[in-house]
């Protein structure tokens, strides 16, 4: 089986791993979100791996115990500058395509929905406001972005 042909579900941390390096490489490369890491927080991602990665091992398989506060840093983010539904919007489409590209399967699926409503519970609670629609939905989503190029720096 070919581990890089996005035909393997997520199996553990291992998966996470590099799932979460190219999702933060293409982050940290992004011209809408990348400079929240590289300019206002300074994001050591020595650091930030390991944490967010036991994050999302907890959140996918219970396997990790993650007990920081997650909402912290991103309520200082927002005090230094103002995060929009178009930022978040721009965090879910790079969360998506870093999981696509790599996996399929009902992991994969359950990554992309929860990272999709932390996104929208982050939003709501820093600006007190519901995302507006998405496209051609009633509910709360994000105003949808041109079509993504994942460039990635790592
Ligand atoms: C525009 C959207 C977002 C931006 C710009 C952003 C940026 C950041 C930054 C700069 C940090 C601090 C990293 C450091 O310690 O230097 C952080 C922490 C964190 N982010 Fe986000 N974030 C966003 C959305 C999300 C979403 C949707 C999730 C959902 C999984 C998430 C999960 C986390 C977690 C769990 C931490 C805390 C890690 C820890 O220190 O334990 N973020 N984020």
């Amino acid at each position: 089986m070919n581990h890089f042909a996005a035909d393997a579900d997520i199996r553990g941390r291992a998966d996470l791993e590099v799932v979460l390096r190219r999702f933060y490489g293409a982050a940290f490369a992004d011209r809408r979100i990348g400079p929240f890491f590289t300019e206002i927080a300074g994001t050591d991602l020595d650091v930030h791996l390991p944490r967010i990665t036991d994050f999302w091992e907890r959140a996918l398989f219970r396997g990790a115990d993650y007990r920081r506060d997650a909402f912290a840093p991103h309520a200082a983010l927002h005090s230094a500058r103002a995060m929009t539904a178009e930022d978040f919007g721009r965090w879910v489409q790079l969360w998506r395509a870093a999981i696509d590209g790599l996996h399929r399967g009902p992991n994969a699926e359950r990554a992309k929905a929860q990272g999709e409503r932390i996104a929208l519970a982050l939003h709501k609670r820093l600006t007190g406001a519901d995302a507006p629609p998405a496209a051609g939905e009633g509910g709360p989503g994000f105003v949808p972005l041109a079509a993504l190029e994942l460039r990635t720096v790592a």
